[in-house]
């Protein structure tokens, strides 16, 4: 069992970070709670990397738009924190391994105190697509929380999952662009045993929803069988169904690097947003043809 501790304040976090030193490597994975076995792949992966590490549980205000499921998106903190536990016994090889769980809960001035006013985005292409579309402001609130958590806790290496992908390259632009000496790693999706990827959205959906909801894996999977045998019926396959079907949001093959429109890469991305009900849902695949 690791050395665990629970922290909601920042001045808390802060004393911690400064008492683990500069020379030590550390593991980061910022989340927003309501875990899944997604985010506590992060954590594995983490425990197995580093012997210090942090995680964060924010919901953070600024990813959300107002007419968004800030007030009402799941807050489980004691459940988040059994699952963390149970990790740290299941995965952790060295008892000396030190988890600070940084979970201001509500209190968002311990994230962004009173008289806060800075805003940190990354401009260009990568967020103006896709999720950016219909979610303008949100790609901003995520590079502006996680450049702050960055700040607070001055991690080697970031643990962030794939199913997010345009949020990972563009906090990856961020630390680039920024001069930040962190590693962003991504990590593989987690899925269901039917193929939905875990989401803590996937808990509003009804029993109904939950299979209208598989036709989103599906079509990627659909894609990516259609790239690799007959790749010259892409365009019409993806548009007769964007056409046929309004609750896609988009659905894009694209260059997996940097999101630019396919040229000749091998390494490409199937990319898919779908309405079901009142709760978006997003995916992709990742295509080596
Ligand atoms: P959240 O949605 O809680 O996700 C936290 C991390 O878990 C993200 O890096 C996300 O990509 C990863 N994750 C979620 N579902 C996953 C799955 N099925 N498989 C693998 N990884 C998965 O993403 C956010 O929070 C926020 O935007 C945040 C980065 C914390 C900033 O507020």
């Amino acid at each position: 069992m690791s050395y665990l501790q629970v922290v909601t304040k920042a001045d808390e976090l802060l004393k911690i970070r400064s008492e683990v030193g500069d020379d030590v490597d550390i593991g980061f994975v910022p989340t927003m709670g309501n875990l899944h076995q997604g985010h506590i792949s992060l954590l594995e992966e983490a425990l197995n990397n580093h012997k210090v590490i942090f995680f964060s549980i924010f919901v953070n205000p600024k990813q959300f738009a107002p007419n968004e499921d800030y007030s009402k998106y799941p807050r489980t903190l004691r459940e988040d924190l059994e699952k963390i536990e149970r990790a740290c016994e299941r995965d952790c090889k060295d008892k000396n391994t030190q988890v600070v769980v940084f979970a201001p809960e509500d209190g968002v001035g311990e994230v962004f105190p009173k008289g806060y006013a800075t805003s940190i985005s990354v401009g260009g292409r990568i967020s103006e697509i896709l999720c950016a579309k219909s979610r303008p402001n949100h790609f901003a609130g995520v590079t502006t929380v996680v450049y702050r958590l960055f700040a607070m806790i001055r991690p080697t290496v970031a643990y962030f999952g794939m199913k997010d992908y345009q949020q990972m390259l563009i906090v990856k632009k961020m630390t680039e662009d920024m001069l930040l000496d962190i590693i962003i790693k991504g990590m593989p999706i987690v899925r269901d045993n039917d193929g939905l990827a875990l989401s803590s959205r996937n808990a509003y959906l009804t029993a109904e929803e939950r299979k209208v909801a598989l036709i989103l894996p599906k079509t990627l999977n659909e894609i990516k069988k259609l790239i690799l045998e007959s790749e010259s019926e892409l365009e019409k396959f993806i548009s007769d169904k964007l056409l046929q079907d309004k609750r896609w949001d988009y659905l894009q093959v694209l260059n997996a690097n940097d999101l630019q429109p396919l040229n000749r890469e091998k390494e490409i991305i199937a990319l898919g947003a779908f309405r079901v009900g009142n709760t978006r849902l997003i995916d992709n695949l990742l295509i080596y043809r």
